[in-house]
């Protein structure tokens, strides 16, 4: 038994992070993690695993539609699956032992266990009992299926066996065209698999920018998913290993179904908030099943924290990052703070996409004035070296303050160029800051100051 400043549960981006910096901070702290690995779902089955499997298939892609034309002449590069994974198993190692090494490095002690809370300030590990003045709950999400779907990891999966298939499949169903969904899909039509989405909704990636849904959906149809969408799923049958999909069209009201070999659940994920014993601490939760807090992460048991997917806002591990940095601060008497107005999202395909702030469709449901500044990638001179002139950024800033209020682009980097405007929009910067600092010229990011530039008197190249 050891007794602590800060107890963090879960090693996740949320909970390593918030481990480091009450280290930093000076506070006497451990992680406790039930996996063998650090990282939680974002390291070991998440984030890093999807980006290693996304990066080589583009490479096969690139090597398949580019590589001629570019006057390299080399046989079609041939898919060693087996080779894949390993190197995605590699990719998630280092990254898994880095933080290790982090956490020596700063002097979190690491507790492997699955922890319960049995009392206020009390975390128990296997059969220790250490305790603690702050606990931070971060133990994350899982994927969450629907009524009639029984998952298997193999014929039925969620993301977690769509990153571990033992093959390549001929053919899959994605049930959700959110973020997981095509992400995955993407990976998997550019290995060769025919990739079928069912949306219940009417566009994909809900809650996006409306131009940059539509773009999105061509462009992913382009490189050959079909895509389903209004289709309610119903359920799904497995006989001698193959799959069929039953779903409703939502508009007629007909029944279909469509078969795979395999068929990946990406609906959405729930708070992983199981065997902590929350119950018998009487800790609140909302109806989603998330742990309710105040702003500054306090649930309602003195002393117990939480923060990441596991409370309220977007599941996505900066998110979960940025809280876990600034519930340290308060717990260590700083004013810990996050600015949710602000936090980006981006969809790891090819091309990216990403946002920050509001779009379009919230900015008219709120009766705001704003004006819009577009810059295609097809006048941007680095992305025609590339083949990337496809996809667009979008500023959207106040029609009288000219403030930033929102940025969405779809096309290279998008992930990386966004962050641009997240910091303009931090330090409340106008579009017009954006349009007259100097960019390097070529780059991808000039495209960020074109639609800056259209905000204003207009863009240069359009
Ligand atoms: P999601 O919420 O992004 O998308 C789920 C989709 O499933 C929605 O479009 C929804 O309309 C659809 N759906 C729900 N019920 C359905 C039914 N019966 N039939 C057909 N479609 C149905 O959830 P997803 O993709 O599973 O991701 C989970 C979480 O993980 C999200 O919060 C996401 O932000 C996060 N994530 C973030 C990533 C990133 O930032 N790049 C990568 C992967 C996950």
């Amino acid at each position: 038994m050891a007794s602590y400043d800060v107890i963090v549960i879960g090693a996740g981006p949320g909970g390593y992070v918030c481990a480091i910096r009450a280290a930093q901070l000076g506070l006497k702290t451990a992680c406790v993690e039930g996996r063998a690995t650090l990282g939680g779902t974002c390291l070991n089955i998440g984030c890093i695993p999807s980006k290693a499997l996304l990066h080589a298939s583009h490479m096969a892609h690139e090597a398949h539609e580019n590589f001629a034309t570019m006057g390299l002449n080399i046989p079609a590069p041939v898919v060693d699956w087996a080779k894949m994974q390993a190197y995605k198993d590699d990719v998630v190692s280092q990254n898994t032992k880095g933080i290790e090494f982090l956490f020596k490095k700063n002097k979190v002690d690491r507790l492997t266990g699955w922890a319960t809370i049995p009392a206020p300030g009390e975390v128990k590990v296997g059969d220790e009992v250490h305790t603690a003045r702050h606990i931070v709950i971060a133990t994350g999400s899982e994927a969450s299926s629907l009524p009639g779907i029984t998952i298997d990891e193999k014929t039925v999966v969620t993301s977690t066996g769509a990153l571990a298939l033992d093959r390549i499949p001929a053919s899959m169903v994605v049930i959700g065209g959110g973020v997981i969904g095509l992400e995955l899909g993407s990976v998997y039509t550019r290995l060769g698999t025919a990739v079928t989405v069912v949306e219940y909704l009417d566009t994909l990636i809900p809650g996006a920018d409306g131009e940059v849904q539509r773009t999105f959906q061509r462009m992913l149809k382009k490189q050959g998913l079909e895509i389903i969408t209004g289709a309610a799923v119903q359920g799904v049958d497995v006989a001698q290993g193959k799959a069929t999909v039953r779903y409703q069209v939502r508009k007629s009201g007909a029944d279909k179904t469509t078969e795979a070999e395999v068929v990946l659940v990406a609906t959405g994920r729930r708070p992983y908030t199981q065997g902590l014993g929350l119950e018998a601490l009487g800790v609140r939760l909302t109806q989603r099943g998330q742990i309710e807090t105040d702003a500054q992460w306090r649930t309602n048991v003195p002393g117990l924290y939480a923060i990441g997917d596991v409370v309220q806002g977007p599941m996505l591990a900066h998110k979960a990052e940025d809280e876990g940095m600034a519930v340290a601060e308060v717990i260590a008497g700083q004013h810990g703070h996050v600015n949710y107005g602000v936090i980006p999202g981006v969809i790891y395909t090819h091309p990216e996409v990403a946002s920050v702030g509001e779009t379009e469709e919230s900015l008219k449901a709120a009766g705001r004035a704003f004006k819009v500044g577009k810059f295609s990638f097809m006048g941007n001179a680095r992305a025609k070296a590339t083949f990337a002139g496809d996809g667009f950024v979008k500023i959207l800033a106040d029609k009288d303050t000219d403030r930033i209020l929102g940025a969405h682009i779809i096309g290279p980097a998008a992930g990386d160029l966004i962050h641009e405007v997240c910091v303009a929009m931090e330090f409340g910067a106008a579009a017009e800051d954006l349009a007259r600092t100097c960019h390097a010229h070529p780059t991808y990011s000039e495209a960020v100051r074109e639609a800056a530039l259209a905000c204003g008197d207009g863009a240069i190249h359009a």
